[in-house]
């Protein structure tokens, strides 16, 4: 490298160091008065889930050009759980259209928990694909020359969200499976109403799958930022799904996303998410960042206690909201010279 791209790398460090600093105060702030947050309850439906740490939490943030500012456990392996479902819905809709998924699953919320045995009287179809009738579904539609394939093509699509290798942990696949009665008693309901195939049985086994894998914080941040880009991830520059699928997986993020919280999560922070039982909420602000969290301390909706938390001062904090229109303190995408995708806020002076 010649001295004068030295000195360039340079000064684009210092400046991204200078723009991410009052942000990193915030999320330090945030961190710091949420540590101390004990409320909540460590899933234990299976063992492995009720050893996680009670004490870990991590916020991340990826802006659509890929500069990360995390604070705490960022880095701390956990199993995605639910918080896969959108993206999985985003490969069904890239297997079959828009149209086609719609006659399987529908993007109603429920108001109600996430394991509801209830389908849509009418039309028989899971009320959507975040409740986990509707995640089973999707899965249903996720093809392939056989399962192993259909196990491939999934791994390969979170890999190309999180710009890395992905794996699933194997104990916590082992314990969904055997103690997953209540998503093979929907799977068979679903079954009778004709809402998925014959291979029903299978794409159970890579539901379970999916819910299995390992991510961290920062994969969750990724993850947000690639949605909030267009599709394309942000840090690889790798389209990990295409830009129209994008626009369905945040309209049923924002709808659905948090469960029998939903209401409250968009009247409150506003933003796209979805939350998984491992402790993980990965939320999208379109245009300008990602942002992943982990903390095992779960409400009684099945959402990080935390993170919710968390979320709620962010959005707060920076006007995140995706209908407000520049009421915040302060706006995140002048600190990052962003001023991508979402329009100018008016001056705060
Ligand atoms: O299907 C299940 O029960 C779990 N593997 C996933 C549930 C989940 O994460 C729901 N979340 N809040």
């Amino acid at each position: 490298m010649t001295q004068s791209s030295d000195n360039e790398v340079d000064l684009l460090l210092g400046r991204m160091k200078t723009a991410a600093a009052p942000i990193r105060d915030v999320l330090r702030q945030i961190y710091g008065r949420l540590s101390q947050l004990g409320e909540g309850k460590v899933a234990d439906y299976i063992p492995e889930l009720a050893q996680a740490n009670p004490n870990d939490f991590g916020i991340s943030l990826c802006t659509v050009d890929g500069q990360t500012i995390e604070v705490g456990d960022c880095q701390k392996m956990f199993t995605i759980q639910s918080a896969s479902k959108p993206f999985t819905y985003g490969l069904a809709i890239e297997d079959h259209g828009c149209e086609a998924v719609l006659q399987k699953i529908g993007v109603e919320p429920t108001g109600e928990a996430f394991n509801s045995i209830v389908l849509d009287e009418t039309s028989n179809r899971p009320f959507n694909p975040m409740v986990n009738a509707g995640a089973i579904a999707t899965a249903d539609l996720i093809k392939g020359t056989d399962y192993p394939d259909r196990v491939k093509r999934m791994l390969a699509t979170f890999a190309r969200y999180c710009g890395r290798e992905i794996f699933v942990d194997n104990a916590v696949f082992l314990s969904e499976r055997t103690t997953g009665h209540r998503n093979r008693a929907m799977a068979h309901l679903m079954r009778n109403f004709g809402m998925v195939g014959d291979k029903f049985e299978e794409s159970l086994e890579l539901y379970f799958q999916q819910c299995s894998l390992l991510v961290h914080a920062h994969d969750l941040a990724v993850m947000g930022a690639t949605l909030a880009n267009g599709g394309i991830n942000p840090v690889t520059q790798e389209q990990a799904v295409s830009t129209e699928t994008v626009k369905y997986i945040l309209s049923i993020m924002l709808s659905c996303g948090m469960y029998d919280y939903a209401g409250e999560w968009a009247f409150r922070v506003g933003l796209p998410a979805k939350s998984g039982v491992g402790g993980g909420i990965v939320a999208v602000v379109p245009g300008v960042l990602g942002i992943g969290l982990y903390s095992p301390l779960l409400d009684d909706k099945g959402n990080s206690r935390r993170g919710v938390e968390a979320c709620i001062e962010l959005s707060r904090r920076f006007g995140l909201h995706a209908l407000e229109s520049g009421t915040g303190t302060d706006d995140i995408k002048d600190f990052l010279s962003l001023n991508r995708g979402r329009g100018q806020k008016p001056n705060k002076s």
